[in-house]
């Protein structure tokens, strides 16, 4: 391919990526990423899950749900559905399984972003197959002390968009006539626009949604697609880079992942105490965007 490191980490922050096994699906990342989660928080992780949500673009199937799969090999008692809203998935899902549980009709909600992205680029199209990676992660929703969880969200969509990023699947076109594409398609320069603007219009909305001023941010986790427009975002918001989670040089886009694996990142480097406000957002096809300030809970013992 007529590209360059040079390029890659100068234009996107890019240094290295994941990419699935040939054998290796969506399902089996979910799994991985639910496995990694009972490791760390022990046996009775997955208790009283009653709902089981998988943000993706990369289902195995269109049926059955990948979150079905994820039901059946943890053997939970659970409904279990996908969700597609390109990258912002696993933030809208946080959204539904949020108002599962302050309705009362789930106790605890398995929440997954899970990507095989890597096996729907077209590798001799230079402008996206160096974007992408796979991954996945894995957090478990419930109810918290009314001082902690999440505080606001904002789920936001312009379907006008949707020209400037796509992938087929069962159809040929847009309502407008636009053909799909084949494989991922990307006008990158619109995107990066939007995502600049959405980045700022929705956090502020985020923040004051939940009673806060920016300065009261502990930490910024946006989405991982781009250096450059992380440091926009950044910019506009007054935020210091010491208070922002950098995951994309790791991983590239992993799409629904990014969010989750950047919060792991930001546990394990123990950026996270309880009481600290987290401002996440996330922007992608559709067009579609999310923000959310989350405030961190205790962690059990
Ligand atoms: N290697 C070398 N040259 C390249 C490559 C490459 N991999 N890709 C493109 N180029 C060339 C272009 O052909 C162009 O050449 P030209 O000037 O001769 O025409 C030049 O580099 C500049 O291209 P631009 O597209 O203007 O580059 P830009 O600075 O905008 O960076 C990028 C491109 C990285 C894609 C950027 O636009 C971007 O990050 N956009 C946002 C993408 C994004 O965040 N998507 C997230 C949503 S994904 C989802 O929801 C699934």
């Amino acid at each position: 391919m007529d590209t360059s490191d040079e390029w890659i980490t100068s234009r996107t922050g890019i240094k290295r990526r994941h990419v699935a096994g040939e054998d290796e699906y969506t399902s089996d990342l979910a799994v991985k990423a639910v496995e990694d989660l009972l490791a760390r928080h022990g046996d009775d992780a997955l208790a009283g899950v009653d709902m089981v949500i998988v943000a993706t673009n990369t289902p195995d199937a269109l049926f059955p749900a990948t979150a079905a799969l994820v039901q059946d090999r943890f053997k939970l008692a659970a409904g279990a559905f996908d969700l597609l809203a390109a990258c912002p998935g696993w933030l809208y899902a946080l959204g539904v399984a949020r108002g599962l549980v302050e309705s009362g009709q789930c106790r605890r909600v398995l929440t997954i972003g899970s990507e095989a992205l890597t096996k729907i680029v077209d590798w001799n199209d230079r402008s996206t197959a160096v974007l992408f990676g796979d991954g996945a992660g894995a957090a478990v929703v419930e109810a918290v002390p009314a001082e902690y969880g999440i505080r606001s969200m904002v789920m936001g969509a312009d379907g006008s968009g949707g020209v400037h990023l796509h992938k087929r699947s069962v159809g040929k076109c847009l309502p407008g006539g636009e053909p799909l594409a084949e494989h991922v398609y990307m006008n990158g320069r619109e995107v990066f626009k939007f995502a600049v603007r959405v980045m700022t219009t929705s956090t502020f909305e985020a923040i004051e949604k939940a009673g806060l001023q920016p300065a009261e941010i502990s930490l910024f986790v946006p989405h991982q697609a781009n250096l450059r427009i992380i440091d926009a975002a950044r910019e506009r918001l007054g935020l210091e880079r010491e208070r922002v989670i950098v995951t994309v040089d790791e991983y590239g886009n992993n799409s629904t992942a990014s969010i989750p694996l950047a919060l792991q990142h930001a546990h394990d480097e123990g950026r996270v105490a309880a009481g600290d406000h987290l401002l996440l957002v996330s922007f992608g096809a559709g067009l579609t965007w999310a923000s959310s300030v989350v405030t961190w809970a205790p962690e059990a013992a």
